[in-house]
């Protein structure tokens, strides 16, 4: 057999069949034919992989991970658009346009919300996708890109085509992932939109490839290179080429046209998988275009009408209060159950009283309920017309899972209830110290801690290391047994040996997640210099500002935390991490660097790390203590700052050279 053919067939045929099924919503092969020519292509590459195509399908599972992402210059810039808020900005727009010519029409396409990505393919081959960067400057994401199950890695034609298009995580897909947070204890996306951006930014391809991204393309760059004359033809090329586009789009000649157009797409978008914020409305012929132009920002011959979020009204039947692991007192409204952007809501955060009285909501009220692109819903006002005999709202007084007296302080929106023995507390506390991302205690979840706490077995983290001792009667438990049992406390024996950063994560303190948490041990490596630490030890790392310094500090004071950091020390838990090495007498140390304008060969956060590693201290504004700006393409204001102070300046080419030479 001629190994070299047969993967370049199987190449071919794999990646038509994914356009078939992707792009043209029509299957040619049965899943396990599919399955079967995939595995044979996976190991014709493994054992000859000189012979791998550059646009194999077997990348789309991901594998590769990166240090850092490449900058890449766009070379027809990327723009952004103007926004028309209302119909009459949307005339607006439409006579501007009416002023330069006399008779367009316009193509109006459901703007999706997502990030925009530009897609360079020579010869019909994917070669690079950049993200949007400032426009003029992006970076290469190809690796996460090539992993979107409807990324055409062959085009039906052999063209060189540069096309834009819009990367988004479908509802399902980011439901999906949310749940997936929570259970571990990581921060939830707050909409479709952050967690496809959070997912393209991620370094390691085999992470987006399980997230379920997908991809509208709606522009060719280059479209002077094609024989067609109007962005509704480019989209049918698009299409032709084996590109999936959205199909909601509407060609419009009158104005009134264009508002009738504009509602069917705000009713069509309703019963879409995917979020969409408004309509992008062109100027369809692209000799008009060319006309009108470019203002300094946006193209004139284009704008973006923005939907408003969807406000609905329904009756506030209660409000209860919800207790966290740090003992904060969240009100939370009950509802009675409406349909709001396409899901039924019963429950929204009230935050906490502040929020409530600002807006005078009180149990019995009718209140507005808003959801935008913000998945998240929240009560936006009281309709006071339906307001009758309701009684003003009462902030709880004590804890109403122990009943002690709830703290608030001056400085702090929100209310504690500060009784270390407090049972919601604690049970939330013991879930989050065995969570995936702090001690990954695996088969101790919500369930099992609200049993063993009911049972008196479980009030504190320290609890956990003697369930051993109460071995006999556990495996008695109904539900449990010798074999659940042994699985957990082999679990438990084993998160002794945690990393530190893990362990201070699992502490649960106020405002310090897995993120800060892995910052502070990189910086301060054991627990006793953590302990002793200042606010200004704590504020003088790049990151921690004063409220998560006050939260460390604060948490240190308390004996019962003291407590369980003897109780780990005894227990010779791992309590610090081998110290980042800094060099002493490097160019940088000592030295406070302001970073400012776009870098070629570094995005600014590897920059700043890199600066810190070698002693430097990182800061956002220039200022007399600054001792080096270090001034990328386009530098500002600051810039400008730093020549009045007549501060050191370094081009991105002499910081390489003292990088280098050091
Ligand atoms: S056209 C110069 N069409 O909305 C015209 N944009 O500021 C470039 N978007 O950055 C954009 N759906 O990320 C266009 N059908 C669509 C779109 C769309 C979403 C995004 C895109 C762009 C932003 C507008």
């Amino acid at each position: 057999m001629d190994i070299l053919k047969r993967i370049k067939e199987l190449t071919k045929i794999i990646n038509q069949a994914n356009v078939d099924y992707h792009t043209y919503d029509n299957p040619t092969m049965s899943d396990y034919e599919y399955d079967m020519l995939f595995k044979e292509l996976k190991e014709l590459e493994l054992a000859y992989p000189e012979y791998k195509q550059p646009n194999s399908p077997t990348d789309k599972v991901g594998g590769v991970i990166l240090d850092r992402f490449q900058k890449v210059t766009h070379d027809i810039p990327m723009t952004s658009l103007s926004n028309a808020f209302n119909f009459d900005e949307l005339a607006d727009f439409y006579h501007r346009v009416q002023k330069e010519i006399e008779a367009f029409e316009l193509i109006s396409e459901l703007k999706i919300d997502g990030l925009a990505i530009s897609l360079i393919y020579e010869n019909g081959n994917f070669i690079k996708a950049v993200t949007r960067g400032d426009g003029q400057i992006g970076e290469d994401v190809s690796e996460n890109v090539k992993t979107i199950k409807s990324l055409p890695l062959t085009l039906t034609k052999p063209v060189n085509i540069t096309v834009r298009g819009e990367i988004f995580m479908p509802y399902e897909s980011f439901y999906k992932l949310n749940a997936e947070r929570e259970k571990e204890g990581l921060p939830l996306f707050a909409n479709p939109r952050n967690a496809a951006s959070g997912t393209i930014r991620q370094l390691d391809s085999s992470i987006v490839s399980k997230r379920g991204l997908d991809l509208f393309v709606y522009t060719i760059a280059n479209s002077d290179d094609f024989e067609i004359d109007t962005q509704y033809e480019a989209l049918t090329l698009l299409h032709k080429l084996g590109f999936k586009i959205n199909k909601n789009y509407r060609l419009s000649n009158t104005l009134s046209d264009l508002f009738e157009t504009i509602n069917h797409l705000d009713r069509t978008r309703q019963g879409l998988n995917f979020a969409t914020d408004g309509v992008v409305v062109k100027v369809n012929q692209f000799n008009y275009q060319k006309e009108l132009g470019y203002t300094a920002r946006h193209p004139k011959w284009a704008t973006a009408y923005k939907f408003s979020p969807e406000v609905v009204e329904t009756k506030l039947l209660k409000i209860t209060f919800q207790v966290g692991r740090t003992g904060v007192i969240t009100p939370v409204a009950n509802l009675e159950t409406v349909e709001v952007s396409g899901s039924n809501v019963s429950r929204a955060t009230l935050h906490n009283e502040g929020f409530i009285r600002d807006r005078d909501i009180r149990e019995g009220d009718y209140v507005y309920l808003q959801k935008a692109g913000e998945i998240i819903p929240e009560i936006i006002s009281v309709n006071m017309d339906k307001r009758d005999k309701q009684l003003p709202f009462e902030m709880i007084t004590n804890c109403p899972d122990c009943n002690s007296v709830l703290v608030k302080k001056e400085s702090d929106a929100d209310h504690f209830c500060i009784n270390p023995d407090c049972p919601s507390r604690n049970i939330n506390q013991i879930i989050h110290f065995a969570s995936r991302n702090a001690m990954n205690i695996d088969t101790l979840g919500e369930k099992v801690v609200e049993t063993f706490h009911g049972l008196g077995y479980l009030n504190n983290i320290i609890d956990i290391y003697s369930l051993k001792d109460h071995y006999d009667e556990l495996i008695e438990l109904p539900g449990f047994g010798k074999k659940s049992i042994d699985k957990l406390l082999e679990a438990i024996e084993n998160s002794k040996t945690m990393p530190f950063a893990k362990l201070f994560f699992g502490l649960g303190i106020k405002n310090v997640g897995a993120k800060v948490a892995q910052i502070i041990v990189d910086e301060l490596s054991d627990i006793d210099t953590i302990m002793s630490a200042t606010k200004e030890e704590l504020t003088s790392i790049f990151e921690i500002g004063d409220v998560i310094a006050d939260s460390i500090i604060n948490y240190f004071k308390d004996e019962k935390n003291l407590e369980i950091i003897k109780f780990f020390k005894e227990n010779n838990f791992v309590l610090s991490q081998e110290k980042v090495k800094k060099l002493d007498d490097h160019f940088f140390s000592g030295k406070t660097v302001v970073l400012t304008g776009t870098l070629e060969h570094f995005s600014r956060n590897e920059l700043s790390d890199k600066l810190v590693l070698l002693g430097a201290k990182v800061s956002s504004s220039v200022s007399k203590k600054t001792d080096i700006v270090i001034a990328g393409d386009q530098a500002g204001s600051k810039l400008t700052k730093a020549v009045e102070l007549q501060i050191k300046v370094l081009s991105e080419q002499e910081l390489l050279e003292i990088l280098n030479e050091e």
